[in-house]
C-alpha cells in the first residue's frame, strides 16, 4: 500500500477501505508518512467527506494508536461529558458533582483550552492547590470513594489524533465533521466510560454553525459510540451568546459554585440539568426525564451536590473553603465597565467575540505553552431578550493591565442591539 493511492482515491471521492484507513493512521503515528501526505490526506476528507463506516474505522484506527483505560476497577456505571466547546462552558464542574451526588461514577479526563478561554482544567486549577495530575491507581481510588474525579488527559489515548489535531489546526481542516467524530470519538472511548454524553455546541461561538450539520456530526457520534457498545446522548445546544453570565476561569468557577448553591444564571442552570437529567436515563437511575429532573433538583436543593463538589475539591488537594470565601480565588487588579451605545433589546452577543476578549486579557492561550491567568475574564451584565438603555453596563472586564481599550471596542461590536426583543432556545435537539 502506498499513502498517495490512498490520498488521490480519496481525492477522487472513492470509499477507502478499514485496511486503507489503519494504514494512513498507523503510518502517520509512526512518522512513516509524512506530514505533508497526511495533510493532504486530510484536505481530501475535508472536501469530499466519509460515509459513516469509514468514519468508523478511522475512529477505531486513531484509538488504537494509544491506551485505552481500564475502568473495571471502579464499582458501578461509569459516566463522562464532553463539550464540542463552548464560550463560558463550565458545565462538567456542575454536572459532575450532581451526578456524582446521586450515585453516578464520573470519571472524566479533560483537556486544556486552546483559543477563547482556558479549558476545564484551567478553571479547576484557578482553585487554589488544585492537582489535575493524579496516578491512575488514585484516579481510580478517588472515583470508588467520592464518586468523582477530573484529571488531565493522559497523553497516551489516541495518539494518532494529538498529531492529527495540531496539523488539521494549521491546514484548514478543523471544521470537517469526519474528523471531528473521529478525534472526539477516539479520545472518548479510549477513556473507559459506559456512558457518554455530548454536548454539540451550534452557533457562531462553535466549530457547527447551523442545525443540519450540528445534528449530522451528533448522529454520527452516536452511532459510533453505540457501535462500540457504549450508551450515548449528544444534546445540541445553541452558542450565539456565552453559556452564563462568565467568561473566565476563577469567575466561572465562582458561577459553576453559585449554580451548585442553587443561585445560577437560568440559561446555564438549564443546561446543567438536562445533561444530569440523561446521564441518570443512561446510568438507569431514572426512567424518564421528568423524574431525573426531581432528582437534579433535590440533589441541589439539599446541598448534597454543592457538599461532592467540596470533596471533590479536597480530594484534589484544592481548597474547598473556595465555596463559602470568593476572596480566596486570585483576584484581579482592574475592573471596567462596557457601557451600552444606544436603547433597545439585546439580539445577539457574539460568543467568538467575547472569547476572544477574554483569551486577550489573558484567560485562554494561543499557543499550549502560553500560560492562564486565573483571575482575569468577563462578567457579562445582560443577556440576550434584556432590554437595554444607552448608557447600561452590558459587561465588567476582570483585568490586570489597565488599558483594555481593544477589548472594549470587541465587546461594544459583541452584543447586537436593535428595536425588536428576540427570544433565544438553549436546547435545540436531543439525539439518543
Ligand atoms: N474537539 C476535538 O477533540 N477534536 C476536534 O476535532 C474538534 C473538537
Amino acid at each position: 500500500m502506498r499513502a498517495v493511492d490512498i490520498i488521490i482515491k480519496k481525492r477522487n471521492g472513492e470509499i477507502l477501505s478499514k485496511d486503507e484507513i489503519a494504514f494512513m493512521v498507523n503510518g502517520y503515528t509512526k512518522g512513516e508518512v509524512e506530514d505533508y501526505q497526511m495533510s493532504a490526506f486530510a484536505m481530501a476528507v475535508y472536501f469530499r467527506g466519509m460515509t459513516d463506516l469509514e468514519t468508523t474505522y478511522l475512529t477505531e484506527a486513531m484509538l488504537k494508536t494509544g491506551d485505552e483505560l481500564d475502568l473495571s476497577a471502579i464499582k458501578g456505571v461509569k459516566v463522562d461529558k464532553h463539550s464540542t466547546g463552548g464560550v463560558g462552558d463550565k458545565t462538567t464542574l456542575v454536572v459532575g458533582p450532581i451526578v456524582a451526588s446521586l450515585g453516578v461514577k464520573f470519571a472524566k479526563m479533560s483537556g486544556r483550552g486552546l483559543g477563547h478561554t482556558g479549558g476545564t482544567l484551567d478553571k479547576l486549577e484557578s482553585i487554589p492547590g488544585f492537582k489535575i495530575q493524579i496516578a491512575n491507581e488514585d484516579f481510580i481510588k478517588q472515583v470508588n470513594e467520592i464518586n468523582m474525579a477530573v484529571v488531565g488527559q493522559s497523553a497516551n489515548l489516541a495518539l494518532a489524533d494529538k498529531k492529527l489535531y495540531s496539523l488539521r489546526d494549521v491546514t484548514g481542516t478543523v471544521d470537517s465533521i469526519p474528523l471531528i467524530a473521529s478525534s472526539i470519538m477516539s479520545k472518548k472511548l479510549a477513556s473507559g466510560a459506559d456512558v457518554i454524553s455530548l454536548d454539540v455546541k451550534v452557533g457562531s461561538g462553535a466549530f457547527m454553525k447551523d442545525i443540519e450539520s450540528a445534528t449530522k456530526l451528533a448522529e454520527l457520534m452516536v452511532q459510533i459510540g453505540k457501535n462500540c457498545g457504549r450508551s450515548m446522548t449528544a444534546i445540541l445546544t445553541n452558542m450565539d451568546e456565552p453559556l452564563g453570565y462568565a467568561v473566565g476561569n476563577s469567575l466561572e468557577v465562582i458561577e459553576a459554585i453559585n449554580t451548585l448553591k442553587g443561585n445560577g444564571p437560568k440559561d446555564f442552570t438549564d443546561l446543567c440539568n438536562i445533561f444530569s437529567a440523561h446521564l441518570l436515563i443512561d446510568a438507569k437511575l431514572a426512567k424518564t426525564e421528568e423524574e431525573a429532573l426531581e432528582m437534579v433538583n433535590e440533589a441541589v436543593r439539599s446541598g448534597k451536590a454543592l457538599e461532592t463538589f467540596k470533596k471533590f475539591v479536597k480530594a484534589q488537594g484544592g481548597n474547598p473553603n473556595v465555596v463559602d470565601d470568593y476572596s480566596l480565588f486570585e483576584q484581579a487588579k482592574y475592573q471596567f465597565e462596557v457601557k451600552a451605545l444606544r436603547d433597545g433589546y439585546v439580539s445577539k452577543i457574539d460568543a467568538l467575540t467575547v472569547g476572544n476578549a477574554s483569551c486577550l486579557l489573558g484567560a485562554g492561550r494561543e499557543k499550549l505553552s502560553d500560560s492562564v491567568d486565573h483571575a482575569v475574564g468577563i462578567v457579562l451584565s445582560k443577556k440576550v431578550g434584556d432590554k437595554v438603555s444607552k448608557g447600561d453596563v452590558l459587561a465588567t472586564i476582570y483585568a490586570n493591565k489597565n488599558d483594555v481599550k481593544t477589548e472594549t471596542e470587541m465587546l461594544n461590536k459583541a452584543f447586537i442591539i436593535e428595536n425588536e426583543s428576540k427570544e433565544m432556545k438553549l436546547i435545540l435537539k436531543i439525539v439518543k
